[in-house]
């Protein structure tokens, strides 16, 4: 009954997996939504407006500048009024345009227009998808928080076989169900804390040390805190990711910057200690931009920065649970182990961090989650998945001392 009175706007690109979409109107129809359509000029080569209109009893949009009354359904109108919008099939050139905010034409526009979640299904062929041009569009589309469903394996209408058919109705409908689905937010009554990214050290006004964090995995936790109903802080060092959505970020750049941001933040439920914090910063940061010597380096002098997960650990507004993040590229139970005592947090997660495991940086993440009275060693996932795991783990840590 998900989509029981949902209003959906379904974006047909130009491929031939359009004929699937009459099929996925009459599926969305029997499940009680509300279906309008654009189609883009495209779409109209491989099936007719009269077959749409006829499954959806509205007429379908196609031209943005010859609505049949803008006034009462106009292009910005189309956008507002649907609870999910669905691009089906998603060619290579649909996806191109909305990774890069074009709004050429209405499907587009209406695209970029709407604040409902946008679902997205591509079809095409097996080089078309593989091109590097796509995976970065794609890319681009999961970080503006579009989401996915396929393309699934298989042969193709061109003769070829691999990764670009579209997904079958059926299975768009349960990605459509399982969005619109009413969240469980067990989490919600809980403030997160979550620190992410690398900090960055001034060696000087132009100059810093640095490491290789990219706050993928902290922002994908901060999200998944979030979506788990927590009011949730995310403390960020300098970082290529924009601001998540449906939370409060903090940006900051040094280790010193990070540890006040955080006990700003404080009191907390749960603290996540998740940022690479910089052990060391130079000593005598200096007011000019340190000069090249003949025959000599500057001698820079170190000195060691607040231990944040320690600090939060043994901080008198102590959240009830600290989790900590130990990144090691050898012994890494071992250390990790010795991590969580030296640093008093509850838990600790550990990653290899060694260059070949290409988790700095990479969209995936091993790791192993160390507790009290467990150890637990999670299979190779993305980022994303590893968080939405760690949140549910928080949530029913918290279930179980009510
Ligand atoms: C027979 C035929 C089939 C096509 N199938 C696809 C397809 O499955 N996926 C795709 O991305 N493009 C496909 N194209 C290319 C698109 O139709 C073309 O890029 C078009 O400009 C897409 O427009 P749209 O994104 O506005 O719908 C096909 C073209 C032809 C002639």
């Amino acid at each position: 009954m998900t989509l029981q009175n949902k209003n959906i706007l379904l974006v047909i690109g130009g491929g031939i997996a359009a004929y699937k979409c009459l099929d996925l109107i009459r599926r969305l129809r029997e499940r009680g939504a509300g279906v309008r359509v654009i189609m883009t000029a495209a779409a109209g080569e491989f099936v007719t407006p009269l077959s749409v209109s006829a499954l959806t009893g509205e007429p379908a949009f196609s031209d943005l500048f010859n609505l049949t009354d803008e006034a009462r359904i106009g292009h910005i109108e189309l956008a507002r009024a649907a609870d999910l919008v669905i691009v089906a099939p998603a060619t290579a050139d649909l996806m191109a345009k909305v990774a890069n905010g074009l709004a050429g034409d209405l499907a587009t526009t209406a695209l970029l227009a709407t604040t409902a979640p946008v679902l997205i299904a591509p079809a095409m062929n097996v080089r078309m998808w593989e091109a590097v041009t796509t995976q970065r569009n794609l890319a681009q589309l999961g970080q503006d928080g579009k989401i996915l469903v396929g393309p699934n394996s298989g042969d193709m209408a061109c003769g070829e076989f691999g990764p670009g058919r579209m997904s079958e109705p059926m299975e768009i409908i349960a990605a459509a169900e399982d969005i619109l689905a009413p969240k469980e937010t067990p989490l919600a009554g809980h403030k997160v804390l979550v620190t992410a990214g690398p900090t960055h050290e001034p060696v000087d006004p132009v100059r810093y040390l640095a490491n290789r964090s990219s706050g993928k995995q902290g922002y994908a936790i901060a999200s998944a805190c979030a979506a788990l109903g927590a009011e949730t802080v995310l403390v960020s060092g300098p970082t290529n990711l924009g601001d998540p959505k449906g939370l409060k970020t903090v940006r900051v750049e040094t280790a010193v910057e990070m540890l006040a941001a955080c006990e700003t933040e404080l009191p907390a439920d749960i603290a996540i200690c998740a940022a690479a914090v910089a052990d060391w910063r130079v000593d005598g940061l200096a007011n000019q931009k340190i000069k090249k010597k003949n025959g000599g380096v500057p001698g820079l002098k170190l000195i060691e920065n607040p231990d944040i997960c320690k600090t939060i650990s043994h901080h008198a507004k102590r959240p009830a649970l600290v989790v900590g993040f130990a990144a090691e590229t050898e012994n890494l139970i071992d250390y990790a182990k010795a991590k969580r005592a030296k640093k008093g947090c509850d838990w600790i997660i550990a990653n290899d961090v060694s260059p070949e495991t290409g988790i700095m940086g990479g969209d995936n993440n091993s790791v192993y989650v160390i507790t009290p009275d467990s150890e637990e060693t999670w299979p190779s996932m993305a980022k994303s998945a590893v968080a939405g795991q760690l949140a549910q783990k928080i949530a029913e840590h918290f279930k179980g001392m009510q």
